[in-house]
């Protein structure tokens, strides 16, 4: 059955005693959990204190970026192999500001996917259009674009380690929430071009989660829409009542969905 997520992005956000602070005390109150998956992706440097916490929990530790070399002189950059010493199970790849900030072209996020595969890491990737992009009509070729660039040439079974992150830019950090119809159109279209790469079963089980401004008084709406399988969360996971509201949603809802 395909596994629904709740990820917490904390970008550049927490130093390594903040960071053990509160993933201690958001641990303690995510235990309850048996239907979601929380997966927390800190800061590089709190990695490991983090990793040494979350074992002994059923929370997955993922971090927010690498490079696709296994080693050498690259100063500034960090290895899938070093993530996954880490502990980490899962990485967000191509996240909008990777793109847009860093400037990360399509053929770089390609082949750090293929090294985190090749490594044993779950990619988390982002793939989202820009407000321009929307009011153009050009949402759709967008997210074409960057699905073919990022998911080329891969196996069923390596695509099936993978979750995709709908992330319209314009929703990130803004306060401005995608609708639940234009989150789910979007998420059918992507589900599309999976059908279209792999197979129409393949395409159902793909986790699609969604991003960009989700809060505690949105989710409930946004789960409940058809094809929204998890959310990818910036700000509302910096704080511990509103993440753990928002995980608690997403339980309930799968909840009253076993009834
Ligand atoms: P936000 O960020 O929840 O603060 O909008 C989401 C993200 O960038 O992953």
């Amino acid at each position: 059955m395909k596994r629904i997520i709740v990820a917490a992005n904390w970008k550049m956000n927490k130093n390594v005693p903040e960071s053990i602070v509160f993933t201690e005390r958001l641990s303690k109150n995510l235990l309850n959990l048996k239907r979601t998956d929380i997966i927390l992706c800190p800061p590089y440097t709190s990695l490991f204190n983090i990793g040494e916490i979350l074992n002994k929990t059923d929370i997955y530790l993922g971090a927010q970026n690498m490079y696709f070399e296994a080693s050498g002189a690259y100063t500034g950059e960090i290895s899938a192999d070093m993530l996954k010493s880490a502990s980490c199970q899962y990485v967000i790849l191509g996240h909008s500001e990777r793109r847009h900030i860093f400037n990360e072209p399509d053929d770089l996020i390609h082949k750090k996917l293929v090294a985190a595969l090749e490594t044993g890491l779950k990619p988390i990737l982002c793939i989202g259009e820009t407000l321009e992009e929307r009011q153009s009509g050009r949402t759709v070729n967008i997210l074409e674009k960057q699905y073919v660039a990022a998911f080329r040439n891969l196996s069923e079974s390596q695509m099936r380690k993978c979750v995709i992150a709908y992330e319209p830019v314009w929703a990130i950090g803004t306060g401005v929430v995608a609708t639940p119809e234009q989150a789910s159109e979007t998420h059918k279209e992507i589900r599309s071009l999976v059908a279209g790469q792999f197979s129409y079963k393949m395409a159902t089980e793909m986790a699609i989660l969604y991003g960009g401004s989700v809060k505690p008084g949105n989710a409930a709406e946004l789960i409940a829409t058809d094809d929204i399988d998890g959310f990818l969360i910036g700000g509302a996971s910096l704080v511990e009542e509103q993440f753990v509201s928002i995980a608690q949603t997403v339980e309930e809802y799968l909840a009253k969905q076993e009834k």
